[in-house]
């Protein structure tokens, strides 16, 4: 009888019209979540283990036609469930992926409108989309503003790249106070943006955050299909809003008919290396389609065609005297590539369109995806990779003009699959951010942002037709990853931040390369393209002028590029460099050729972020693993625990290492190898230099 009362008590309570509270946890009950509806007005906030993770924030979408589902709400209808299953993707850093959530879907109605608002908790963080069903009292679903906010503390500090900036996401990050997010902030600590004014101060996602109560996580999106990017804007006082790219017409997203919101990730973990544990992106897409088959994506290792454009800087991409992509040239790499037993060469500048200045204005670059520079025979160069069992990693530079790309793109596809291409790099320089060039619907020329709706419907259009033609797609300058690639495997690698490229024709400095996994990789996988040998002396001044820019130094060592391929995950993985530099050094390339690209388990071995970090991977194909160790400026000695390792085995460990003299600024190219045999009780400890690293390959023996 008691109980009874109590319970009714707790729902009249709980549901008294515009106020209402409900919570849930995750599996392992550490995280809670808690939804409340207070005088109409949707909120929530989470904690971890009594530690404040996000305090009371708002929920809520304003539409077109002054319809507010922010406020003035009452509590209709609340479910919780539950789901426990494990899935395993095509290729990826884990072999089985669990996924273990509580979910709560609550339903609010204004008047006769309808909002649900579902929330879903893991262990390593939360997601929550918005749902806003096909009805009656709705005419126009276009979002005008989203305004779910992230309440954190001012005294937190963020890992951010500005977002409405002029290099999309290829920036260096800047880590400051959140409150201090803004491009006169990152004018004065990264780089001067003082002349980029449109747009508001957000950062991008994921946007890594340190609380100082000692919690680390991460805010991003997941399943961003046909809608507008998320930034995340300061508000002051440490609360954060989701600001999304409009389009040129001021509308953020537009809908046709019902709204499902991309989910609105926070990842929570206790320390930096949990962090890089998380799986909640992934487990917020789906599966492939059922009868989608795309068993024919494979990960794969590839050289290229490119760094004597972008770094040696002695070959171009158009035509020239210099032209890199000729015949010749192409079957020297092919058989190199071969030889090697890599998938893929990409070849950069095949095609016609490319002038020198063909560079970033935005203006109608009228690139061909079908026609062939003169010099390159493309009959010839598709026979002869097929001969040699290399694929041609095709180019497809668009400079952002979308439409010029649609016109071709199917054409180009079909191209490119008799041609045997498997893979294909896209990429979207065009700067200025607002400057993607399309037609308005009554004649002139509109000009949108590269991250709003246009360009994540365009990129989608390319995703669905490579697979018609059963093409993988390496994007440069693109969306950043919101876990789409579990639903479509050929969406294979992207850039979507400062890559090695930025080494070559300016300098990224020693401490990006540690930034960069507590950050953009977060989000999924990246080319950012390592491998680089000839670290110092390798750029000419021109093309033809056989003088070296003295000045040009990638700043890294080349146990420390090694060790990236460990680090940084990608199913598809370049080695940058030129032939002619891997030959001076075949012991070390060694590593490259041997490190596997798909994997079964990860374990972080030690991290603190952006300063150091090492990765143990175990090979999917073989009972070996791979251990890759970074740093950042400062040298360090790390004792690496290998219990990880099997029980009673024993392995042999070939450690490409920073010799005591190597130093990322004037001595990178000194490494040493060594072969020792280890086991799971043993302890490892390992010298990484000034800016550099170690790479171990962990053979097991019985
Ligand atoms: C920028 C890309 O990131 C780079 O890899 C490519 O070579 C150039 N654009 C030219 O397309
Ligand atoms: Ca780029």
């Amino acid at each position: 009888m008691k109980f009874i009362t109590l319970f009714f008590a707790i729902i009249l309570l709980s549901c008294s019209n515009n106020n209402y509270k409900t919570e849930i946890s995750s599996p392992d009950k550490k995280i809670k979540l808690k939804f409340e509806l207070i005088n109409g007005k949707p909120s929530y906030s989470i904690i971890k283990l009594n530690k404040s993770v996000i305090s009371n924030s708002s929920l809520g979408l304003i539409l077109k036609e002054d319809i507010d589902l922010s406020q003035k709400f009452y509590f209709l209808d609340s479910k919780k469930s539950n789901f426990n299953e494990s899935w395993s993707p095509l290729m990826g850093e884990f072999k089985s992926i669990e996924n273990n959530h509580n979910k709560l879907k609550v339903t609010l109605s204004q008047n006769k409108k309808i909002l649900t608002i579902e929330f879903k908790v893991f262990n390593d963080g939360i997601g929550f989309r918005y749902l806003v069903p096909n009805q009656e009292s709705i005419k126009n679903y276009d979002i005008i503003n989203e305004i779910t906010q992230f309440n954190i503390s001012k005294n937190d500090s963020a890992w951010w790249v500005p977002a409405f900036s002029y290099r999309r996401y290829e920036f260096l990050y800047a880590n400051t106070k959140i409150d201090e997010i803004s491009k006169k902030k990152f004018s004065e600590l990264v780089e001067d943006l003082s002349y980029d004014t449109l747009g508001i101060n957000a950062a991008q996602t994921p946007l890594t955050i340190k609380k100082e109560n000692g919690i680390y996580i991460s805010i991003h999106e997941a399943n961003l299909i046909n809608f507008s990017s998320m930034t995340i804007a300061p508000k002051g006082e440490g609360v954060l809003e989701a600001e999304l790219y409009p389009w040129s017409d001021g509308t953020k997203v537009k809908s046709e008919k019902n709204i499902k919101s991309p989910w609105r990730t926070i990842q929570i973990a206790d320390n930096s290396s949990e962090l890089l544990m998380s799986n909640l992106i992934l487990n917020l897409n789906d599966d492939p389609q059922k009868n989608k088959d795309y068993s024919w994506v494979k990960p794969g290792k590839y050289m290229g065609i490119w760094w004597e454009m972008i770094g040696t800087n002695e070959s171009t991409w158009w035509p020239s005297k210099h032209h890199g992509a000729n015949t010749k040239k192409v079957i020297e790499y092919i058989d190199f590539a071969s030889k090697h037993n890599f998938e893929g060469l990409l070849v950069e500048g095949w095609n016609e369109g490319w002038y020198p200045e063909w560079c970033c204005t935005g203006n109608g670059i009228p690139f061909s995806f079908t026609k062939s520079l003169d010099d390159f025979n493309f009959d010839r160069i598709s026979k002869y990779s097929k001969d040699k069992e290399i694929s041609i990693v095709g180019h497809h530079e668009t400079g952002g003009q979308i439409e010029n790309y649609e016109n071709q793109l199917e054409e180009a596809f079909k191209l490119y699959q008799k041609m045997g291409v498997k893979y294909i790099k896209t990429g979207y320089v065009n700067d200025v951010s607002k400057n993607i060039k399309r037609s308005g619907e009554n004649g002139g020329i509109i000009r949108e942002w590269h991250h709003g709706q246009y360009m994540i419907n365009h990129f989608h259009k390319v995703i669905e037709m490579a697979a018609k033609y059963k093409l993988s797609i390496i994007k440069h300058e693109p969306i950043k990853d919101t876990g789409l690639r579990r639903t479509y495997p050929n969406f294979i690698s992207r850039e979507g931040a400062k890559g090695q490229e930025f080494n070559g024709f300016s300098s990224n400095g020693v401490n990006h390369a540690t930034d960069l996994p507590f950050t953009r990789l977060l989000s999924g996988p990246m080319d950012y393209t390592p491998g680089i040998f000839q670290l110092n002396n390798f750029r000419y001044t021109n093309p033809g002028s056989g003088k070296i820019d003295k000045n040009a130094i990638v700043p890294s060592t080349i146990a420390k590029e090694l060790a990236l391929y460990v680090v940084y995950y990608s199913p598809m993985q370049m080695a940058a460099d030129l032939p002619s530099h891997y030959k001076k050094h075949l012991e070390a390339f060694e590593f490259i050729k041997n490190v596997p690209v798909n994997w079964e388990n990860k374990i972080i071995i030690n991290s603190k972020i952006s300063e150091y970090l090492t990765i143990a991977r175990k090979d999917i194909d073989s009972d070996n693993w791979y251990i890759g160790s970074i740093t950042d400026e400062k040298s360090r000695s790390l004792k690496l625990r290998l219990d990880f390792l099997d029980d009673n085995s024993n392995y042999s460990a070939k450690i490409y290492k920073d010799s005591e003299k190597t130093h990322w600024k004037n001595n990178p190219m000194e490494y040493e190898i060594e072969t020792v045999n280890l086991n799971n009780k043993s302890e490892l400890e390992v010298y990484l230099a000034p800016g550099g690293g170690v790479a171990i390959e962990l053979i097991k023996n019985n």
